[in-house]
């Protein structure tokens, strides 16, 4: 755009039109065409590991059964988490496709990429893991140095939730740590422009956003930041630089880096 206005890009998931989403080889594409950062869901499994997952059970993203929480991380390692996916190609015998990733491997990953690359980590359920997600999430990326950020660490962490609950934990145990509230729909202090627990970037569905066109504004007139989710559809991608967010969360990042390119 002539005045320099250029959303950051994430790819959902990893970007899970394309590929199988969650998974190390989704996440490696989505760096190679250029996304500006990366979004993934994290669960904890039976035996304290943080791995990511969007969906409680497994039947969706897999070829296992019953629930993630209730599995041992060697148990779901022997699973194929690609197979599902239209783009899994028939002869793939690539791991990076069809294997269990760990919030681990996902940062090690991101840190030996090369370039600075940012990271929105969803904690799914606060509720079914008490405060465990969180906890093990900060453990994990304070050993990372990762937990106070400064503007060169080569990976740049946000904390997303739906649940003001989990917003809550992260701020008690990391401050600093950026966090988006995410929003299916807007509460009224919300709509007002206050968003929960120090969160500093409001996450609201492209959906919300259509139904609800004061509601970017407000937010945005109270100092915050927008990351919209999940832009995939060339229309969505119209209203959300309309409204000049600072994020689009998709699932085709190559879509809109080139609708990008192209203004
Ligand atoms: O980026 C936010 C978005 O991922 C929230 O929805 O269901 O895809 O986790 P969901
Ligand atoms: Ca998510």
């Amino acid at each position: 755009m002539t005045d320099g206005y250029r959303p950051a890009v994430f790819a959902h998931r990893g970007g899970a039109d394309a590929l199988p989403e969650h998974t190390l080889g989704a996440y490696l594409r989505a760096l190679d065409e250029g996304a500006d950062g990366v979004e993934c869901d994290v669960r904890l499994t039976r035996d304290g590991h943080l791995v990511c997952v969007h969906d409680s059970k497994l039947e969706r993203t897999s070829d296992g059964r019953g629930r993630v929480s209730t599995k041992t991380l060697a148990e779901l390692d022997a699973l194929n988490f690609g197979s599902w996916h239209p783009g899994y190609p028939a002869d793939a015998a690539l791991p990076d496709l069809s294997r269990l990733l760990t919030l681990e491997r996902l940062l090690d990953t991101l840190r030996s990429s090369g370039r600075q690359v940012k990271l929105l980590i969803e904690t799914k359920h606060p509720s079914r893991y008490g405060a465990e997600v969180e906890r093990r999430l900060i453990a994990m990326l304070r050993h990372h140095g990762l937990a106070d950020p400064k503007p060169d660490d080569d990976v740049q962490i946000t904390v997303m939730s739906f649940a003001a609950l989990a917003l809550r934990r992260v701020r008690a145990q990391a401050p600093n740590l950026p966090t988006v509230y995410l929003m299916e729909m807007a509460a009224p202090g919300v709509s007002r422009g206050r968003l929960p627990f120090g969160a500093r970037t409001a996450g609201p569905g492209v959906e919300l956003i259509r139904a609800k066109p004061a509601l970017l504004p407000a937010i945005r007139a109270a100092g915050h930041r927008t990351y919209v989710w999940t832009v995939n559809e060339p229309e969505d991608l119209e209203l959300v630089l309309e409204h000049r967010v600072d994020g689009v969360i998709t699932d085709r990042p190559r879509f809109v880096l080139d609708q990008l390119d192209r203004l």
